[in-house]
């Protein structure tokens, strides 16, 4: 019997006792090779002695210190370091402790540089279907995921949405992937002269779309279009990068490699590697000099921001990139993985497509790979392909919803940027036979 009021009641979940570099092991010693990092958060592998260490001294030197009275060490490098990555003077990071946090503040601060600059009516966040930002109420009314908002039925803000740039399943056959980002692009345009631009604060995507459709990177040009139109109209860009951000993709920042410059950007997950609970809301310069300036400041917090521990964390995880030149290694291993990855499964007759960038990979599974058809049951089958994993020592992120709600069967791959070709071999035979159990051969 537990205590715990678990994410699903009605699973016996094992009990993760210790972790060492891409495995991690349960009270049987049962041993787990970890190829999604949990849900793209252990960037680094477990047990980092570099992010260890860095904790240690942190924690045995001051472990907290209320950012109502004091700023500490650890918070003010590692806002140094990601406003350097950021590459503009005058921004600003905030800290939090997870990703749904940070896109509240991202939020917050929308809401609050307009209605600064006398624009109070600029309210409404647009944001995509099939995304996911977060879970609290704020964070959970921009997203499009409808299986989690389902459960909140009349309690969230129903913003406008539109479609994701989604070539797998939304390009025309006639379009050039160009003309396909631009007419994606265009539906931003539609929808905020509908509303009416007065009423837009903000616009919110993930530059890598990552959980809620597995690894969805947008058709080319199609961000820069996205940026142009919100310059265009007076809207805030934030780019989530809670997931596919902190060098996931093989560069710090994903929106780096869609040649664009967002207003702000969120990330967590990856930046404390899952050593400590860690997220930032990174806000561009134009934002945080209006805030400085005006006498109001901005008005948030959370007990536990900016704690030293986690930015410690922080500080260790990007030293630690930079230092072993990970994210070249991210970029090169990611082309290894998904060489292998397409080797060994395209052939699947349920396999649809298998993209990725960096050590950012899916598998999208479709009942009929020619229609491309949606399982009815693909929430079901996400489940089954989990806990098949799970029995062959494998951890990897699968995701669905059904032909109902449009959401796609996917496996979503996020490995450590440790990992080496032995787990990447590992890996696929672990892949392959938990496919193998759910699908058949
Ligand atoms: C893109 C994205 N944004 C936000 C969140 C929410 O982050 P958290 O679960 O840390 O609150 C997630 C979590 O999966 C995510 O993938």
């Amino acid at each position: 019997m537990t205590a715990v009021f678990s994410r699903d009641l009605h699973h016996d979940y094992p009990v993760a006792v210790r972790g060492g570099g891409m495995y991690l092991y349960d009270q049987h010693d049962r041993e787990y090779l970890d190829m999604c990092g949990g849900a793209a958060v252990s960037s680094l592998g477990h047990q980092h002695p570099a992010i260890v260490n860095a904790i240690q001294k942190q924690v045995e030197t001051m472990a907290f210190a209320h950012t109502a009275f004091f700023s500490n060490e650890p918070q003010e490098q590692l806002a140094t370091m990601l406003v350097d990555a950021f590459g503009e003077p005058g921004a600003r990071a905030y800290f939090a402790s997870g990703g749904s946090e940070a896109n509240e503040t991202a939020l917050k601060v929308a809401w609050q540089y307009w209605r600064a600059r006398a624009q109070p009516t600029k309210i409404k966040i647009i944001s995509r279907t099939h995304s996911y930002h977060g879970n609290t109420f704020g964070a959970l009314s921009v997203s499009g995921h409808p299986a989690r908002r389902s459960i909140m039925p009349n309690l969230l803000l129903n913003w406008p949405r539109i479609e994701p740039c989604y070539a797998y399943r939304f390009q025309h056959p006639d379009e050039t992937e160009e003309e396909y980002g631009e007419r994606a692009a265009k539906t931003l345009e539609t929808t905020i002269l509908q509303e009416g631009p007065e009423t837009i604060a903000a616009f919110i995507a993930e530059p890598v779309v990552g959980a809620s459709l597995g690894v969805v990177s947008a058709a080319k040009g199609y961000f820069a279009k996205i940026r142009a139109i919100c310059d265009k109209y007076d809207i805030l860009l934030i780019a989530d990068e809670v997931m596919c951000g902190s060098g996931r993709t093989g560069t710090f920042f994903a929106f780096e490699q869609e040649s664009f410059h967002p207003d702000v950007v969120t990330l967590a997950k990856g930046l404390g590697g899952g050593h400590q609970p860690l997220a930032a809301t990174i806000v561009s310069a134009k934002i945080s000099n209006f805030f400085t300036a005006s006498s109001t400041g901005f008005a948030h917090g959370h007990t536990y921001i900016g704690h030293a521990a986690a930015c410690s964390a922080g500080v260790a995880v990007m030293q630690t990139i930079e230092r072993q030149n990970l994210l070249a290694a991210v970029q090169a291993k990611g082309i290894k993985f998904g060489a292998m990855l397409k080797d060994t499964l395209t052939e699947h007759p349920n396999v649809g497509d298998i993209r990725g960038r960096g050590l950012f990979w899916a598998i999208e599974l479709v009942e009929n790979k020619a229609e491309k058809t949606l399982f009815a049951n693909g929430a079901d089958l996400a489940k089954q392909l989990k806990n098949a994993a799970m029995q062959h020592g494998l951890m990897c992120y699968p995701g669905g919803g059904n032909a109902g709600d449009g959401l796609n069967c996917h496996i979503l791959l996020a490995p450590p940027y440790i990992a080496e070709q032995h787990h990447m071999d590992q890996a696929m035979t672990k892949l392959t036979a938990t496919i193998t159990e759910v699908f058949g051969a």
